[in-house]
C-alpha cells in the first residue's frame, strides 16, 4: 500500500487535484490523505469545487489565512510538518505554484519524504512573481517532476535536474475538462441565469494576479479599458476576492457584468459560450485553448508560451494595448486542428502508474 499526503489550498489546485483524487479513490493500492491549508476559504473559492468535482473531504484543514506571504508559508510549513510526522507517508503530492505548494514541498523535504510535483517546469523568468519563486524551489526539491509540456521539460533539463525524475505526462487540467465538460453542461444553468443564451456574443474576463491588482494605476487602466470595450460588447467577469479588495470603485454597467467567483461547472459553461477570453490566470489561458477560444492575456509574459507562438494567445503588452488587441482578435476564426500541446487527457492515470512503478 502506498500512502500519499496531498497538500493543497488554492482554487486552481482543487481543479488539478480532482482528476488524480478520483483515480486514487478507486485504487486499492493507494491511500490518499488530503491536507487543505486554508489559503482559499470562501465557499465559492473552495467548498464548491470539492462538492461539484467530488473531491474527497480534506482529512486535515489547517485554516491558515494571512496577508503576508512569509507568515502564511511558515504557518503552513509548521502545520504540514506535524501531520507528516504523524502520517509518515511514502509521498507528498503538491500542485502548481502557490504558497501551499511550496509549504508542502518544504515540509516534506525537511523530513526526507519524497515529493511529487504536478505541473513542474513552468517558468515565466520573472522572479518578482511569488509563483515563480514557489515553482523553482518546489521543482528543485521534488523527486518526481510531472511536466505538462515539452517546454516545461526543457526548462527543467536546462536547470540541471536529473532527467530520470522528469516525466512529461500532459496537463491534468486537460484531463479535468475532458471529464467534467458534459457533467458541467448538464448541471450549470449560468448562461440562462445571466441571460446569455440568445447568441449575444460576450467575453469572459478574470483578473487576480498580484502584478495587476497590487498596482492601482495598472488595475485602473485594465478596468477602464474593459469599460471602453463594454460600450459595444458584453462582458462577464467573475471577480476574485483579491481583486475585489483592491478595486477602488464599482465598474459594472448593464453590459459589464461583475459577478462573484463561480464554481467549476459554471466556469466551463461560461468558457464554452463566450466569444473570447481575457485573463491573467494560468489555468484559464489553457482552458481557453481547450474550449477553442482565443485568449488575450493581461500580463507581460506567460508560462504557456506555446499558445502565444502558435497564435492562440495574445499578450496585452503594454497594458494600454488591451482594448485594441481585443478588437483585432474578436472576429478571428479559431482553428487548432492538429495542434496538441497538453497530452491526451491521461495525465492523472500516467502519474499514478509512474508513482507505483518507481517509488523512490
Ligand atoms: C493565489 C496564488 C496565485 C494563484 C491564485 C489562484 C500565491 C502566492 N498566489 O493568489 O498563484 O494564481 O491563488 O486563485 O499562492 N481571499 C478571500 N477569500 C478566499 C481567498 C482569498 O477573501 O477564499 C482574499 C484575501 O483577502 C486574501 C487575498 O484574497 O488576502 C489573496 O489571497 P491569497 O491566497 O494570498 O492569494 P491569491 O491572490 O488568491
Ligand atoms: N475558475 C473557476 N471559477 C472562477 C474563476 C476560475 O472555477 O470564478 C477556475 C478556472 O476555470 C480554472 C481555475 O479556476 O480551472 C484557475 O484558477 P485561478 O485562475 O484562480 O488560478 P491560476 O490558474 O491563475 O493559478
Amino acid at each position: 500500500m502506498m500512502k500519499i499526503v496531498t497538500v493543497l489550498g488554492a482554487r486552481p489546485q482543487f481543479v488539478k487535484a480532482a482528476t488524480l483524487s478520483r483515480i486514487i479513490k478507486d485504487d486499492p493500492e493507494i491511500q490518499e490523505i488530503i491536507v487543505h491549508t486554508g489559503q482559499h476559504y470562501d465557499e465559492n473559492m473552495s467548498e464548491v469545487f470539492f462538492r461539484e468535482m467530488q473531491i474527497p473531504k480534506p482529512h486535515f484543514s489547517l485554516e491558515i489565512i494571512s496577508k503576508l506571504h512569509g507568515e502564511m508559508t511558515s504557518k503552513m510549513l509548521a502545520g504540514v510538518e506535524k501531520i507528516l510526522l504523524d502520517e509518515k507517508p511514502d509521498v507528498v503530492m503538491v500542485y502548481g505554484d502557490t504558497n501551499s505548494t511550496l509549504a508542502g514541498a518544504l515540509a516534506a523535504s525537511k523530513l526526507h519524504i519524497p515529493i511529487a510535483h504536478v505541473e513542474a517546469g513552468l517558468r515565466s523568468f520573472n522572479r518578482r512573481m511569488p509563483e515563480e519563486i514557489n515553482r523553482v524551489l518546489t521543482d528543485h526539491l521534488s523527486n518526481w517532476l510531472f511536466a505538462p509540456t515539452d517546454t516545461a521539460v526543457e526548462h527543467l533539463i536546462r536547470e540541471g535536474i536529473d532527467e530520470g525524475r522528469i516525466h512529461n505526462v500532459g496537463d491534468v487540467m486537460y484531463d479535468a475538462l475532458m471529464f467534467y465538460k458534459t457533467i458541467a453542461s448538464q448541471n450549470s444553468d449560468i448562461l440562462n441565469r445571466l441571460g446569455l443564451t440568445n447568441h449575444n456574443p460576450y467575453m469572459l474576463v478574470t483578473i487576480h494576479r498580484a502584478e495587476n491588482t497590487d498596482y492601482p494605476e495598472r488595475l485602473n487602466l485594465i478596468f477602464e479599458q474593459l469599460t471602453e470595450l463594454s460600450q459595444n460588447k458584453k462582458i462577464v467577469l467573475p471577480l476574485h476576492p483579491r481583486t475585489k479588495s483592491y478595486l477602488k470603485r464599482d465598474f459594472s454597467n448593464s453590459n459589464f457584468m461583475i459577478i462573484d467567483p463561480v464554481g467549476y461547472f459554471d466556469m466551463i459553461q461560461l468558457q464554452t459560450g463566450c466569444q473570447l477570453i481575457i485573463t491573467d490566470s494560468g489555468g484559464v489561458q489553457k482552458e481557453a485553448f481547450f474550449n477553442n477560444k482565443f485568449c488575450v492575456t493581461v500580463r507581460d509574459e506567460t508560462e504557456w508560451t506555446e499558445l502565444v507562438k502558435n497564435g492562440f494567445n495574445f499578450l496585452a503588452r503594454p497594458i494600454s494595448s488591451l482594448a485594441g488587441l481585443v478588437e483585432s482578435v474578436w472576429s478571428k476564426k479559431f482553428n487548432s486542428e492538429g495542434m496538441n500541446f497538453y497530452g491526451e487527457g491521461s495525465a492523472a492515470n500516467d502519474i499514478v502508474t509512474i508513482l507505483k512503478k518507481n517509488k523512490k
